[in-house]
Order: C-alpha cells, then structure tokens, then sequence
C-alpha cells in the first residue's frame, strides 16, 4: 500500500465510499454486485474483464482537485464526495505506472530532447481510432489544451473582437478568452426532445463581422453531444461564409458513448472547412492524465498552424511524456474497458434519476463522462432565503453549497457554463460504480425532503 493510501485511508473510509469500501471488497471477491446495489438498477456494478474499476481507488490526500479542494473549502467535514471537476477516480493504467517506474529510476531530470514518439503516438491513435491522417508536421505538442486555444484565439481574434460558443459550454471557454483579452458570446442551445441542439437561426444572426472564432467543442462539455457530421458541417459552413475561424476542442473525444460516433471537425467532407479550423486534442480524459501536462493541435491548413503557432509556447514535463507515451503505446485495451464500464455509469445514473429522483430532469449523454442534471425543480423548491443564507453569486452556486450541506456532495454550478446553464448541475460519473449508488443515494435523501 503505498504512503498515501495508507495515510488516508481512514480519513476516506470516514468519509467517502464507506460502504462502497466495504461493499467492494465483498462484491469483487465474489465476482457479483450487492443485492442491495442491483435492487435499484438493472445495470449490474462489476463490468467485468482484466481491469477493476469497481474497488474505490482513495484519491484523498493526494491533492487532486476533484475530492481536496472542496476538502479545503468545506473545513467542517460536511463535504464528502466530489463530484466536480473532470478527472476520474479509476487507478490508472498499469502500462502508465509501469513506464512512469522506469524512468524513475534514471536519476536525472534535465531538458527533454525529441518529441517524435509522442508525435508518432498521435498520428496513429488518431489514424486507428478515429480515422483522421495526420501529417507529422502538422501537428504542434502542446503542455495542455488552454495553450493551445488561448494562442488561436490571441492570433484570430483581435483584442476585443468575439469569440462564438454554444452554450451551455465548458466554462474554461470563458477564461482562455479573459487570457487571449477577447469578449465571448453564446449562442444558446436549444433542448428538443431531450436533446441539446444548435439554435441554428440563432447562431448565424451572433455571426456579426466583430466574431473572428466560434469553438466547436466535441464532444460538448456539460451537455454531452456527440456532434453528427452533418451537424459539423453546417457549422463548419456557416463560419465559413461569416470568415470565422473553427477552433474545435475535441479533449472528449474518446469517451464516446456506444450507438454514438465521435467525428473528428478535420475529417468532415469539405476541404474548405477543414482549412478554416484548428483542432485541440489530448488523451488527458482518455488515460486521465490531466495534471501529466500534455496536448496538442493540428490543422489541415499550414497557414493556419503557422498563425497559432506564433502564439504559442509550451514545455513539457519529462514524466508526462513518459506517460503519455505509454498511454498512447499500451493503454488502448485499458482504456477500452473504461468507456464499457463509464457507459454503464451513465445507464446507472439515468435509471436512478429517473426511479428515485423524478424532480430532477436527466439529459442522456451522447459522450464525456459527465453528466448535466435539471435541478430547476429542486431549486424552486427550496425556501429562497434558506438558498440566499449560502451567500454566493448565483442560485446554482447556492445550491452547491446547499446540497454538500444536505448530502456531502459536491457538484458543479450550471452557471459557470453560461447562458443556459440555470438550474443545471454538472456531476462526473467517473468512478466506481459503488461510490455512485452511495452518493445518489445521499442527493435523493436531501432533494426528497425539500
Ligand atoms: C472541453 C474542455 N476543454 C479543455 C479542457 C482543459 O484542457 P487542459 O487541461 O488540457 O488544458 C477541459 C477540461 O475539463 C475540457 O472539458
């Protein structure tokens, strides 16, 4: 056990997955899920196969953002599962551990040289996965996706033109323009039987001559769209003939639901609007490799590559390239067990939401391994001076503190994603499927008794 685990294993098994500790080793052991677990869904909780997902990994104490910052904020204990941030709770691969090991045991950390592997690791996971062929010298490594959309928006846009988004969008959408001086506008979605879609006729009238960008982000982060290539295409012409310039952000792009297919923005049936886009990309969701510090972007076009380029500097860690190498390399049945295990997750929230919870709107996820859930009715519900007494900007963020208060859980604002983000709550499903059942269990409990 390693120092970490066992210097917060109490503390964890005080607080989260208590019963889900407990549960899992039972449940593992006996290759089958607790009655009590499969009562309430008919989603079994082990997925089975070469990897374990369903042992709680404890993240406590290793400064993660998901479960020690609101660790931080919430000093009183109240705060028990973290629900937020992207990043998910599964141990990694054990091809990343191993490399990460080996390279340990070289004794010295100076300048990296050659970046061709990890380039080669991208062509072909790009090539195989997702049929995109990418030259090379197309691609520029970056030391994470902000970079990256921040120099494209510094060298598209000038300061205090605009940048388009369809919102509800990742809120570090708004913060890469704050850094690149360039205002944002949302263009907000409309939902159509269950679905969040492009509100067409409105995004072409926000296609004014002071919007220089608009970001496609594939899949979208908070609502989930796996966009169609159709789908792609009329917003790829729409820039087009408004000389705007098509950042797709597509960080998501493995974690693709099944029945859904993800297609890359630099694949779509049209060379002029391949040419008029930059592509982000990383496996950091993939392997969660967030913190390893890795990414990169390509275009189809060398002028537009060449233009990004000359905003953009990033360095990279030698053991995030190490990892990503590996991921890149070994990971690949890894990680194709987590998406069978992450889809699963997403079926165990739906029928819970809908059995348990039927005050709260469920909106089924096309990809992402995070979930936007409708809280309005909650919201509403509660007295609006007990909300206020929380003190923060927005009711949403009321309601997070509100809800950690009530249930120990901690989920995102809707607000922060922007216009349309009222009412919404975005929760990450990655994690064991035991700790999932514990904490639906504990929001059910607070939202039943408003
Ligand atoms: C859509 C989207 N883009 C970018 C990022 C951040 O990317 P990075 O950590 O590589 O800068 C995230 C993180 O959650 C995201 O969801």
């Amino acid at each position: 056990m390693s120092k970490i685990t066992e210097l917060n294993r109490r503390k964890f098994i005080k607080g989260a997955g208590m019963t889900a500790l407990a549960g899992a080793a039972g449940a593992v052991a006996t290759g089958a899920g607790t009655a009590a677990a499969q009562n309430s869904s008919s989603i079994p909780l082990l997925a089975g196969g070469k990897y374990d997902f369903d042992t709680p990994y404890n993240r406590v104490g290793s400064n993660c953002s998901r479960w020690d910052s609101p660790a931080r904020r919430y000093p009183d204990g109240v705060f028990k599962y973290g629900m937020g941030v992207a990043s998910m709770d599964f141990e990694c691969a054990p091809c990343i551990t191993e490399a990460l090991t080996e390279r340990v045991l070289h004794h010295n950390w100076g300048y990296l040289g050659s970046s061709q592997p990890l380039r080669d690791g991208i062509v072909k996971w790009n090539g195989e996965r997702h049929g995109v062929d990418l030259a090379p010298d197309s691609i520029t490594i970056s030391d994470g996706v902000y970079p990256g959309v921040i120099a494209a928006l510094r060298s598209f846009v000038p300061i205090g033109n605009k940048v388009l988004l369809t919102s509800p969008c990742y809120s570090g959408f708004y913060s890469m323009a704050r850094a690149a001086r360039v205002d944002t506008l949302d263009s907000q979605m409309r939902y159509v039987n269950g679905r969040y879609e492009v509100d067409w006729e409105d995004l072409e009238s926000k296609m004014t001559p002071d919007v220089r960008a608009m970001i496609v982000c594939n899949p979208q982060n908070p609502t989930g769209n796996v966009w169609t290539q159709d789908e792609l295409l009329r917003m790829g012409r729409l820039a087009l003939e408004h000389n705007i310039v098509v950042l797709a952000d597509e960080i998501h792009s493995d974690v693709i639901r099944s029945a859904h297919k993800y297609t890359p923005f630099a694949s779509v049936p049209d060379e002029e609007v391949v040419n008029n886009s930059v592509s982000f990309n990383a496996i950091s969701k993939t392997f969660n490799l967030a913190a390893m510090k890795n990414a990169y972007f390509y275009s189809k076009s060398p002028t537009m590559l060449a233009r990004v380029n000359q905003y953009h500097r990033a360095e990279l860690s030698t053991l995030g390239v190490v990892a990503n190498e590996a991921a890149y390399q070994n990971g690949a049945e890894w990680f194709d067990q987590a998406n069978v295990y992450l889809d699963d997750n997403h079926h165990f929230v739906e029928s819970y939401v809908k059995e348990h919870m039927p005050s709260v709107g469920y909106t089924r996820n096309e990809g992402t391994f995070m979930t936007f859930l409708d809280f309005s009715r909650v919201i509403a519900a509660i007295d609006p001076d007990e909300l206020a007494q929380h003190g923060k900007n927005t009711p949403e963020a009321n309601f997070q503190d509100w809800l950690t208060h009530k249930s120990g859980v901690y989920l995102n604002p809707g607000s922060s994603y922007g216009t349309g983000g009222d009412g919404h709550m975005r929760m990450n499903v990655a994690s064991s499927r035991l700790v999932l059942r514990e904490v639906f269990d504990a929001m059910a409990e607070a939202v039943r008794k408003v």
